[in-house]
């Protein structure tokens, strides 16, 4: 049976924009990476109305997707190839790629020649974001150029149920671009039928069909994500669903009282774990960004199977999303730049069965889904905190006096930007507790402190931030009260990096 559209995937952050946005118009989509084994990915786009080859940063002159193009086209299924996909497709059916004679980034003026297919209904004009090196010079063999550009001699092409665009329409910049998607989802032939919030009742016949009459535990986190899998997995399974609430001893200020009262009132009163000194035990000594995750995901799962032990449980609900799973997976060109503690930390095998109701979901959907059933505003708007919390914004070592102090200036810069009301426009905002001393004075005596770091950052999605320009007596109130109320803090800072080149968190 067919289901949705495929994207493969040729690295960057192109194949998610392209599989939300098709989900917006209505169709379930799915993504593969390039580098799968070829078998894989023509199985999967037999399976579906039609197959898009995403954008990539790659240059195609290198042949290393030639094949996965051509075992493609070969299905004879709609085909839409967007910037690198489309010089790719432009490459195996014999036209001409090369570097263009003007490059173009950013916005662009595309004339159409015709405009019917994918173009149907666009205007002889549109200004369209690209961003490329390369272009397609002459169309292959039998093929119709439907759009140039200054840069693009074929800006886009039809040749039979291939189609190729150089611009990026699932990018908001591009006028029509939703339009260009949706007139290639109705050639496809995939049926508008995704609507995340219907899905509630098949969640809950799925989870109940996974555990049976088995029992279950919820890694609850006080996230939405995790909430949302949690409340699925009690409405399918009743008292059968145990949800546990791990106290590494890391969380912010007020945070585990918090979760266990907002879950409590919606009927997911969590068993909470106080594990904190088994966490600070293993990351003593451990200095290392990547090996304090490690520990961290390590003793999480050990702590959570000894409660499923406990409960009689053999399956973990998780709150696991698509990008997830797509990103501490299959990407085999791509570098791991953070292990993600919700999947990359934790042990691969915890001898549980894992039940992920979400992981084909994207943020925003399961939004929708939390509304649907009653989720708090709360929880769906609640400020992200990475999963080892505090340990990512400790530099160095991570100890029980350093996790004080950075919980004491946290609290501090969340209580005056809040008490601002300046919350709302932020992302994520909160300090750090740096690795370097710097001389103060206090009283009459020279003294010798810690530097905090303040960062706050304005954001969409996380994966791009801005510092947020805060104003200047808020961050001096900040100062003033940090340096006054923590003695061993000789120094504030504020981080003004945007992402990237850095990271939102420190470590
Ligand atoms: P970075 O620091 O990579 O963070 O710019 C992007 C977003 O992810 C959160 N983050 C994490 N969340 N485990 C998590 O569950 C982690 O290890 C982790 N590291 C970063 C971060 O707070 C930001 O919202």
């Amino acid at each position: 049976m067919k289901d949705g559209v495929l994207v493969i995937d040729f690295g960057g952050q192109y194949a998610h924009l392209i599989a939300r946005r098709i989900r917006e118009l209505g169709r379930f989509s799915r993504i593969v990476s390039a580098e799968a084994s070829i078998s894989d990915i023509v199985s999967e786009a037999r399976s579906s109305y039609g197959v898009v080859l995403s954008g990539g940063p790659g240059s195609v002159w290198s042949g290393a997707h030639d094949e996965v193009a051509r075992a493609v086209i070969k299905l004879e299924i709609p085909v839409l190839g967007i910037c690198y996909g489309h010089q790719l497709l432009g490459r195996v059916l014999g036209g001409s790629v090369s570097r263009s004679p003007n490059p173009e980034f950013g916005p662009t003026i595309v004339d159409v020649i015709k405009s019917e297919g994918i173009l149907q209904g666009l205007p002889d004009r549109v200004r369209v974001w690209m961003s490329h090196n390369d272009a397609v010079l002459e169309p292959p063999p039998g093929a119709e150029v439907l759009a140039v550009s200054r840069g693009s001699p074929v800006a886009a092409f039809r040749l039979g149920s291939v189609y190729g665009v150089q611009w990026h329409p699932e990018v908001s910049h591009s006028e029509y671009g939703l339009k260009v998607l949706e007139n290639w989802l109705r050639i496809t032939g995939a049926p508008r039928n995704w609507d995340p919030g219907d899905m509630v009742n098949n969640l809950i016949d799925m989870v109940r069909g996974m555990v049976g009459g088995g029992r279950a535990i919820a890694a609850v986190s006080g996230g939405v994500d995790s909430t949302v899998a949690a409340l699925i997995a009690k409405k399918a399974l009743g008292d059968r669903l145990v949800p546990v609430f791990i106290d590494h001893g890391l969380h912010p200020a007020g945070e585990v009282e918090w979760v266990s009262r907002t879950l409590s009132s919606i009927g997911l009163k969590p068993v909470v774990v106080d594990a904190s000194s088994d966490f600070l035990e293993a990351l003593r000594g451990v200095t290392d960004p990547e090996e304090k995750r490690r520990v961290i995901g390590r003793i999480y799962g050990e702590v959570l199977v000894r409660e499923a032990v406990d409960v009689g449980a053999e399956y973990l609900v998780q709150g696991t999303i698509y990008p997830d799973v797509i990103e501490s997976g299959a990407r085999a060109g791509a570098d791991v730049i953070k292990t993600h503690h919700n999947v990359g930390g934790l042990p691969e095998n915890l001898g549980l069965k894992l039940v992920e109701p979400l992981k084909w979901f994207y943020k925003d959907e399961v939004r929708i889904i939390a509304k649907k059933l009653g989720v708090p505003v709360s929880i769906i708007e609640k400020k992200p905190v990475p999963g080892p919390g505090l340990a990512v914004r400790i530099e160095g070592e991570v100890t029980e006096w350093k996790v004080e102090v950075a919980r004491r200036a946290d609290r501090i810069v969340r209580e005056e930007i809040e008490s601002a009301g300046l919350d709302k426009g932020l992302w994520q905002y909160f300090a750090v507790l740096s690795g370097s001393k710097a001389t103060g004075v206090k009283g009459d005596s020279r003294s010798y402190g810690w530097v905090i770091v303040v960062r706050a950052v304005e954001s969409v999605d996380a994966m791009t931030a801005n510092p947020a320009r805060l104003p200047w007596d808020v961050l001096e109130r900040i100062a003033s009260r940090i340096t006054s109320e923590i003695p061993v803090v000789s120094r504030v800072v504020y981080d003004i990096t945007s992402k990237p080149p850095a990271t939102i968190e420190w470590e």
